[in-house]
């Protein structure tokens, strides 16, 4: 449905703009839609040790799981840009990272969906949705431990 991944896109660019990333300047923002139709969302988070920085994906998901969530996943919409006054400037979509497909395949997996997940680019104009299967083929997951009851 074109509504709901807009509004989806729409709040995740709403976080962006609370990004904390002075030392990339790209700000990244995720808005998680739970089966309840709750939205929540999460931006990056750098640090002066870099390799510590917190993507938004994971932010997001974090506060689904401290929420007790983690099995509510539904949807996922990732914006990303540098900010330009209000705006984020960028043409191409935002694809998740490695880490943030594995975060997301657990939510997913305790979600028993194979999540939509819309990348939209900074201005808004490219969007290029997929299922986390295909971003994350053959991936391991809690189901690998027995840990997703039938
Ligand atoms: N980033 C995310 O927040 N999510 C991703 O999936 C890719 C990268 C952030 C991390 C860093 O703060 C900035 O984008 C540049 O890599």
């Amino acid at each position: 449905m074109t509504e709901t991944r807009d509004a989806l896109i729409d709040a995740a660019r709403d976080a962006a703009s609370r990004a904390y990333a002075p030392y990339s300047g790209f700000h990244v923002g995720a808005a998680l839609l739970l089966k309840n139709g709750d939205v929540v969302t999460g931006a990056n988070v750098e640090n002066a040790s870099y390799g510590l920085t917190l993507c938004a994906e994971t932010a997001a998901v974090a506060k689904i799981a401290n929420e007790g969530w983690i099995g509510e996943l539904s949807e996922v919409a990732i914006v990303g840009g540098r900010p330009d006054g209000d705006a984020l400037l960028g043409t191409d979509p935002v694809n998740p990272c490695g880490r943030c497909r594995q975060i997301l395949n657990e939510a997913a997996e305790r979600s028993k969906t194979d999540i939509l997940v819309h990348c939209a680019s900074g201005d808004g104009k490219e969007i290029r949705t997929y299922r986390l299967s295909q971003l994350l083929p053959a991936a391991f997951g809690p189901k690998d431990l027995g840990l997703v009851p039938d």
